[in-house]
């Protein structure tokens, strides 16, 4: 009995932790990055001085959503053994440089950036969900 439902604890424990990490990716680090990315690619050609300013301030935006999931990321609960919490900090890291290209408005500086972040991002996929890997 007392087995049964300290099993059924642990079980929905991993559930929930599972749960936040995908909600927490897929509502804020992956459009975060997305937006970041879009900071260290060619422009569209007819982009208007008014749609580089929301390029460019979406990039701001996403960089700090990476920071602050960074950390969220390494929260006790959230937090899982191993490199994990490396590979936060990382992207936390990674985002205060990307933060301060964008401001910049640097894109040969946020494209060096988004490809080290895409390390991040990929050394912890490849570590904790293989699927999500890209490679
Ligand atoms: C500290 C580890 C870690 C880091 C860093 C990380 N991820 Fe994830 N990511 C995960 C885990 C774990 C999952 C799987 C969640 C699940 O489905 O249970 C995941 C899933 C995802 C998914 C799939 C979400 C879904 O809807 O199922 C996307 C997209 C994603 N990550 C994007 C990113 C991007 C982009 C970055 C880097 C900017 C990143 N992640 C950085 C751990 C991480």
């Amino acid at each position: 009995m007392l087995l049964a439902l300290l099993f059924a604890f642990t079980a929905s424990g991993a559930a929930a932790e599972d749960l936040a990490t995908k909600m927490i990716m897929a509502l804020d680090v992956n459009p975060g990055a997305v937006a970041f990315w879009a900071a260290g690619n060619d422009p569209p050609e007819t982009e208007s001085p008014y749609a580089a300013d929301a390029r460019w301030a979406a990039a701001v935006q996403g960089a700090r959503v990476m920071q602050d999931k960074g950390r969220l990321l390494q929260s006790a609960g959230i937090r899982r053994d191993g490199p994990w919490a490396g590979f936060a900090e990382m992207m936390v890291r990674i985002s205060q440089e990307g933060e301060a290209a964008a401001r910049a408005r640097d894109p040969e500086k946020s494209f060096e950036i988004g490809g080290r972040l895409y390390d991040a991002c990929n050394g912890c996929h490849k570590t904790y969900v293989p699927r999500v890997a890209a490679d």
